[in-house]
């Protein structure tokens, strides 16, 4: 079945990269010659995907004169206003009203390669006939990630950023996602949860309780939160060698690129 539709919340503040993101929306800090975003935007329309819904705050013009229509992307770019920065959750039910089916949600300011790990996703998805799919890897700092407790190829519970005493495993949500249009029922029954905000892990461990399929599927390849100044060396330092930009004998620090 194909999945027409991607939604990307891009409304965050990007606090641990100011002062740039006093000026600039954090997913357009440039990774290679492209916006973070724009890498998401690219394995989207790569995933077939046609529509996507761009979760923005008040004030993030940026996004719609870097983005414009999509056309450039071969896709259709709608804009949606989050007013009030209220957690991920509420970033995707924001859009809620542009999605009519199944829909694939990457966070804008995440770098991922190769692209091709959301057509993967979908592809698993679809096939286990799921009501969630979460993309997770194998997580240095669990307190940075939403973290499964797998059974199976299913997701028994989620925590949102434990302590590591408390992670259930070290497999953590890296911010890739499919849903079916359920999970807008399972956010309007959501909590504030970590920090006071709507967690989508929240939501997630709702659709659980209520008996949903959601499933997980380990993420190969880079994952670089680009979240901060350091992150967003490292997701340059590795385009930036694997796309034949690097001078002839510079040091790789890099080695396999994880966080
Ligand atoms: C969000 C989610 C978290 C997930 C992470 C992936 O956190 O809440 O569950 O593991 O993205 O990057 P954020 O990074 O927005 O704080």
């Amino acid at each position: 079945m194909l999945v027409r539709q991607g939604l990307i919340p891009a409304a965050g503040s990007g606090t641990r990269l100011g002062p740039f993101t006093n000026a600039i929306p954090k997913e357009l800090l440039p990774v290679g010659e492209k916006a973070v975003i724009e890498h998401v935007v690219e394995a989207m329309a790569g995933a077939g995907i046609e529509e996507i819904a761009i979760v923005v705050s008040p004030h993030k013009h940026g996004l719609s004169d870097y983005l414009g229509s999509g056309k450039r992307f071969g896709v259709t770019c709608t804009y949606v206003v989050q007013d009030e920065r209220l957690g991920l959750a509420n970033a995707v039910a924001a859009g809620e009203h542009v999605i009519d089916g199944t829909f694939a949600v990457v966070l804008g300011d995440n770098f991922f390669a190769p692209t091709t790990f959301l057509a993967d996703l979908i592809a698993f998805h679809t096939s286990r006939h799921a009501d969630a799919t979460v993309g997770v890897a194998e997580v240095a700092d669990v307190t940075r990630h939403g973290i499964i407790r797998p059974d199976g190829d299913r997701i028994l519970g989620m925590v949102e950023k434990p302590a590591p005493e408390e992670a259930p495993s070290r497999l953590g949500a890296i911010g890739a996602y499919v849903f079916e249009k359920n999970i807008f029922d399972a956010i309007g029954r959501t909590e504030p949860g970590y920090k006071g905000e709507y967690q989508l892990t929240d939501s997630i461990g709702r659709e659980i309780e209520e008996g949903k399929r959601v499933l997980y599927r380990q993420i190969n390849g880079i994952h670089i939160d680009v979240g901060t100044p350091h992150d967003l060396m490292r997701a340059n330092e590795w385009y930036l060698r694997e796309n034949g930009h690097e001078k002839k004998g510079h040091p790789r620090t890099i080695q396999d690129g994880r966080p």
